[in-house]
């Protein structure tokens, strides 16, 4: 589904932030990337939403060389890919369901189908009881099951979440990577970029280590060392 062909990224001053990737991610692959702050975690990301491009090397995503794409495509391929980032906000004076059926009014669905589809997505998140809240009557956790709610609404192939535990405790944050699982169980592959290697061995999933930009370990099953991690 995604090829990393010897990709790097050197940012114009100079800092290399991702060195000679070279992997795969198969469709239904639920792979965590893990690694210190500054490892390439959300420069990795970027470069799958084409928010930036790679230095050298290429990145495909379903046999299309994404740094060819002309811009006005670009929001064809962002269609394909629901992301959740650690600081990405709600709207702040719309509900859960409003927050949720926003995102299908962009993508232009009519209405009688969001009406059935958001309690649907909400309570895949378990917030069925929580449509009317507005984020600030919300929890952390449940904020970030909003989200990963209105991030689904697109309907993804592909899941992208920077840290999305970040903010929270332990057991919301194995909540989350629970929740996350059930939807990779569901048919979306995602792509998980975490500091949290406790949680991540947790879920038994495929691990990529990034040290300083480059990939230094790749396990199936969730089993890794990491040296002095921050
Ligand atoms: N726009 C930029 N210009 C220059 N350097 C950048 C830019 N964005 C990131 N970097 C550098 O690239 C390296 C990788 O950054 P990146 O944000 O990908 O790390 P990360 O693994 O996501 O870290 P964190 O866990 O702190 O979020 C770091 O050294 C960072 O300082
Ligand atoms: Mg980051």
């Amino acid at each position: 589904m995604i090829k990393f062909d010897h990709v790097s990224k050197i940012y114009d001053n100079g800092t290399k932030a991702l060195d000679d990737l070279d992997f795969e991610i198969l469709p239904g692959d639920f792979i965590s990337i893990v690694g210190k702050s500054g490892a390439g975690k959300s420069t990795l990301l970027k470069l799958i939403i084409r928010e930036d491009t790679p230095s050298l090397g290429t990145i495909f995503i379903e046999d299309i060389d994404i740094s060819r794409i002309a811009p006005k495509d670009i929001p064809y391929l962002r269609r394909k890919i629901g992301v959740v980032f650690q600081d990405m906000k709600l709207l702040p004076t719309r509900t859960a369901f409003e927050n949720v059926s926003y995102a299908m009014e962009v993508d232009g669905m009519p209405r009688p189908q969001i009406e059935v589809e958001v309690p649907q997505f909400l309570g895949l998140v378990g917030l069925e009881n929580k449509a009317g809240a507005f984020p600030d009557q919300l929890s952390g956790g449940e904020k970030q099951r909003v989200a990963i709610a209105r991030a689904l609404a697109h309907r993804p192939l592909l899941l992208l979440a920077d840290e999305p535990t970040g903010n929270l405790d332990e057991v919301n944050a194995l909540e989350i990577l629970t929740l996350l699982r059930k939807i990779n169980e569901m048919g979306t592959t995602i792509i998980l970029a975490t500091h949290a290697r406790e949680l991540v061995d947790k879920i038994k999933k495929r691990v990529v280590v990034l040290e300083s930009g480059k990939l230094v370990s790749d396990v199936a099953q969730g089993k890794y060392r990491l040296e002095a991690s921050t």
